[in-house]
């Protein structure tokens, strides 16, 4: 039975990563994104079928179900922002975008695919993107901090609510190399202070992350639910200094 996956956020780092993984073994795919040329080129390697809209949209969510249509086995939500600031610099926008995109937005994609989720004949599998920041805390993730740990409480609710024919879980990613986080990696300096900090000693890749994110869509994973995973190269757990 092949296995139907929408993916928010699919031409972005972990998303596509997720997509290339998915498609290799033979789901079938429907990706959202922004921009209209990043979406298009993925969907036409991937032979996906999309849908192109902001998150900040409402209207994008009931047209991702339309577009998606029928069972649906699988949802991730791939779609999130880096906005660390020191707290006084922080301004109500940065809040309210913050969990808007994070956070809201997650729970609206859940709402709109949950009738096709409920309809898959397997246990119906989403996926969210939590932060590391969310569970330790980290100077200047005021507002990133705050929208990720309502993803924690989103995931943890509806883990339980949704049991046992959909299960969600989260991962809390440390820093990855994406898109999102260009400017932090744009310091090579800083970027390779930030690995040391990690026990790995690396920062993580989108295939890092895109793999387990297969596994949790994956049968494999079916006595998995309500889970928030650190994949982070140790940074949630692990002291490497003092
Ligand atoms: N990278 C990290 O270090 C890191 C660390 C912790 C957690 N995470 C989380 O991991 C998830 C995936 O992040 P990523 O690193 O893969 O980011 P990314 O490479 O920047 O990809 C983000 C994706 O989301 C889409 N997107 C962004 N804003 C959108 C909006 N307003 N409406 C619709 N689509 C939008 C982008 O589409 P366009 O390209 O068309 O805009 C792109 O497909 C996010 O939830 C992020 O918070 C990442």
């Amino acid at each position: 039975m092949t296995r139907k996956v929408v993916i928010y956020g699919g031409s972005g780092g972990i998303g596509s990563a997720t997509a290339r993984i998915l498609h290799a073994r033979g789901y079938d795919l429907h990706l959202v994104g922004r921009s209209e040329d990043k979406i298009t080129a993925i969907a036409a390697e991937l032979k996906a079928s999309f849908t192109i809209g902001d998150v900040n949209d409402s209207s994008l969510f009931p047209r991702v179900a339309e577009d998606a249509r029928d069972a649906l086995d699988g949802l991730v939500y791939a779609v999130g922002t880096i906005n660390l600031r020191s707290f006084q610099r922080l301004t109500e926008a940065d809040f309210l975008n913050d969990f808007r995109v994070n956070a809201i937005g997650a729970a609206l994609a859940i709402q709109s695919a949950l009738p096709a989720l409920k309809k898959s004949k397997a246990i119906a599998s989403v996926v969210l993107f939590s932060s590391v920041a969310a569970l330790q805390g980290f100077a200047f993730h005021g507002s990133i901090g705050m929208a990720k740990g309502a993803v924690n409480g989103l995931t943890l609710s509806l883990a339980n609510e949704l049991a046992p024919r959909v299960r969600v879980n989260a991962i809390a990613p440390s820093l990855t190399r994406t898109q999102l986080a260009k400017d932090i990696l744009s310091n090579v300096q800083m970027t390779a202070s930030i690995a040391e900090l990690h026990a790995l000693q690396r920062l993580g890749t989108p295939e890092d992350i895109a793999a387990i994110t297969a596994f949790l869509l994956s049968p494999e994973a079916d006595w998995i639910t309500g889970q928030i995973i650190g994949v982070d190269g140790g940074r949630s757990t692990l002291r490497t200094k003092g």
